[in-house]
């Protein structure tokens, strides 16, 4: 599941900010990420607001729309992506939080080579693991994050990495099933 922010005020994040980042770009005036393996530098004030959401700043200012937005409040699990591998809610993590992070969104996970998907994204494919498509981003970041930590897990635990994604076309038996998929093909590598 990714881990959930907290419901508090803009002025309680902007302090959260401070103490995870690296106060002295924030002093500086900007916010360093790696987005997909690429450096961005952005300009507090100019490029990102304080109270800008990394959801927002991957979508608006880096054009990654990939990343979906659906409750902006941190119940739906539509915005998932990973910081430094682990997979969080970016409509509940300020931007300025994220300095000196590694953020992967959906469109980092095709071959940059050759174009090909992840096999995970192929997988959601091949079994029609999605109708309308809203919610697959956030689900297929959660299961890359499970996959890479633990290549075989219980079905137990998949549907608790899982389980802070709400799928309103009701897809998640075929989730599931492209999930176990991908861990059977990796077990027989
Ligand atoms: S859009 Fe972030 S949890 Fe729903
Ligand atoms: S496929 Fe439509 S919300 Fe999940």
């Amino acid at each position: 599941m990714a881990e959930r922010g907290r419901k508090s005020g803009q002025q309680d994040k902007r302090a959260n900010g401070k103490k995870n980042g690296s106060v002295s770009n924030l002093i500086a005036g900007y916010v360093n990420l790696t987005v997909n393996g690429e450096s961005r530098k952005l300009m507090i004030g100019k490029d990102v607001q304080t109270s800008d959401t990394l959801a927002h700043t991957i979508r608006e200012t880096l054009g990654l729309t990939g990343t979906k937005v659906s409750c902006d409040h941190g119940a739906c699990g539509a915005c998932t992506v990973l910081m430094d591998g682990k997979p969080i809610l970016s409509c509940m993590t300020l931007t300025v939080e994220c300095d000196g992070k590694s953020i992967t969104t959906i469109e980092g996970l095709e071959d940059p080579k050759t174009g090909r998907l992840h096999p995970i994204q192929q997988a959601f494919i091949d079994h029609t693991a999605f109708q309308c498509g809203f919610c697959t981003p956030g689900i297929i970041m959660s299961t890359k994050a499970l996959l890479d930590k633990d290549p075989s897990p219980s079905e137990d635990k998949v549907e608790e990495a899982l389980s802070g994604h709400y799928c309103r076309c009701i897809s998640h038996y075929h989730v599931l099933e492209a999930v176990k998929d991908v861990i059977r093909k990796s077990e027989e590598r």
